[in-house]
């Protein structure tokens, strides 16, 4: 080992004996707790089925998956190392961007990044000095802010903030980690659904056609309303993407390109952010090659892709453009298919 290094293992080791004993301020002293802090593994023996859900949810894949391994180099892009392999929120501060740490990065965002208390305890829903992890109750933990250290840089948590759903008190934790059995006693689910889960997708919008001025002569709307995603759909990452198609209903034709819902990247300078904002109802036309309104059935399909790239806009289940594998981060290694996030045939009936 390094000089240097073996200096900075000794000083963090000092550190953490801080911690777990406590230095005296003056007041009581808390027995030490029995469980280290050294690994997210310790915690699994007395937590199998929140282990078991944070392991297959994407939290504990934070610095193993595959489009950040890619995107970071490997992470010789340190600056990446920050909200993937974090420091415990609470001891970098709630709502402030987290720090790296140099130990268990294989093990992301993991137990101890969310319940760390710096002074070894745990945040939970209540106080005990008997539990062997010494739980404490720690509201902060279910507020959004708890959330923001990370998922701020793209204004998730800022949308929310100007949400209703935030001023009815609706929390991240209440879509994300849902309780297990509907009530608290039951826990709530660590597996951490987004824009990967199908179910949660087609609570995010509702696709509805509509006739401009409710004639039934004229040509087709389509309306898109986001009514269960807390922020912008699609949220966060630049890569995610949701695109609307048309095509005459029963034909098995081209489709047609509507509209891309999507955040562009900071190198597209060109590209408007065209994300269907919390609470908001877009409508668009129907149109043939014509630029003529489109009255007889259609059939419409609302996609979701991980990463947005194209070949071109005709074919909805289309692969990524190959010929750009510097900016495409999922080129070879991630699933690319879209999901089908809602399809139907409107006036098939008439
Ligand atoms: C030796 C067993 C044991 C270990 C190891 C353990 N815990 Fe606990 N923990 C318990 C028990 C028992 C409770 C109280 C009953 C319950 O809520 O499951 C508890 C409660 C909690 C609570 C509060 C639950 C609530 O409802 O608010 C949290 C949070 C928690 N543990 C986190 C952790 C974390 C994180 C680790 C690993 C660093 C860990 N525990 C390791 C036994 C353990
Ligand atoms: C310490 C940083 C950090 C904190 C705190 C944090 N997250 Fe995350 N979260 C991440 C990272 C990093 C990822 C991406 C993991 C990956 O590489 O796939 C992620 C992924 C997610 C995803 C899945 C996105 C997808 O691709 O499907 C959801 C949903 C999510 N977080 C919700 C939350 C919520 C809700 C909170 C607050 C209770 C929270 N996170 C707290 C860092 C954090
Ligand atoms: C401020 C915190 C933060 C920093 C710094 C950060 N990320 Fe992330 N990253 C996140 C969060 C939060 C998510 C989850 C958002 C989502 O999936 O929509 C995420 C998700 C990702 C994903 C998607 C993972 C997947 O499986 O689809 C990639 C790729 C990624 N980050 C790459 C990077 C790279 C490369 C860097 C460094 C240039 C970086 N991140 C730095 C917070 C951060
Ligand atoms: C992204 C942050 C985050 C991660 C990672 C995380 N938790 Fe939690 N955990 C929470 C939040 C938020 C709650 C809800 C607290 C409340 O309702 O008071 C919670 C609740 C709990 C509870 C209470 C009972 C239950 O089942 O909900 C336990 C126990 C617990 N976590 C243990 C763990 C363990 C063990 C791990 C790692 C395998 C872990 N948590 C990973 C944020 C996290
Ligand atoms: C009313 C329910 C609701 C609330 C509140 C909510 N979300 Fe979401 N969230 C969703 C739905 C539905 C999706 C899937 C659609 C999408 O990607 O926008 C989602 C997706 C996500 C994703 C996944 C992005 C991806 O790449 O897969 C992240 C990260 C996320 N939310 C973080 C948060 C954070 C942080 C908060 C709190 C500030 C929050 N959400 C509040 C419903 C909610």
């Amino acid at each position: 080992m390094k000089p240097i290094l073996g200096l900075l293992v000794l000083a963090l080791a000092l550190w953490g004996a801080t911690f777990l004993f406590g230095e005296s301020d003056g007041g009581p002293t808390l027995p030490a707790p029995a469980v280290s802090h050294s690994s997210s593994h310790n915690c699994a023996e007395c937590h199998a089925q929140v282990f078991e859900e944070w392991s297959s949810g994407p939290h504990a894949d934070s610095w193993t998956g595959a489009a950040v391994r890619k995107l970071s180099g490997d992470f010789s892009n340190q600056d990446c190392i920050d909200c993937h392999a974090p420091q415990p929120v609470f001891v970098t501060g709630i709502a402030e961007r987290v720090l790296p740490r140099i130990e268990r990065r294989v093990e992301g965002v993991d137990c101890i990044t969310c319940h760390a208390l710096p002074d070894g305890g745990v945040a939970g829903s209540f106080t005990s000095e008997t539990v062997a992890c010494r739980p404490e109750a720690t509201v902060a933990l279910t507020r959004a802010d708890f959330c923001a250290g990370c998922h701020d840089q793209h204004q998730t948590v800022q949308q929310w903030r100007d949400s209703r759903w935030a001023a009815e008190g609706i929390d991240c934790i209440d879509c994300h980690m849902p309780l297990r059995d509907g009530t608290p006693s039951g826990g709530r689910r660590h597996g951490m659904h987004g824009g990967t889960d199908l179910v949660m997708l087609q609570s995010a919008v509702e696709v509805r056609g509509s006739r401009v001025d409710d004639d039934p002569a004229n040509g087709w709307l389509i309306e898109i309303e986001n009514v269960g995603a807390g922020h912008s759909f699609p949220t966060d990452e630049r890569s995610r993407a949701a695109d609307l198609f048309w095509r005459p209903a029963g034909s098995e034709g081209a489709w047609t390109h509507l509209h891309r819902f999507r955040s562009p990247y900071r190198y597209e300078t060109d590209v408007p952010d065209t994300l269907l904002p919390v609470h908001a109802t877009e409508r668009y036309a129907v149109l043939d090659a014509d630029d003529a309104p489109v009255t007889g059935p259609i059939e419409v399909v609302l996609l979701y892709k991980r990463s947005p790239h194209y070949r071109d806009m005709t074919d909805p289940m289309q692969d990524l453009w190959p010929e750009d594998p510097g900016v495409d981060p999922y080129a070879t290694d991630v699933p690319r298919d879209a999901i089908v996030v809602h399809r139907l045939v409107l006036g098939g009936d008439q």
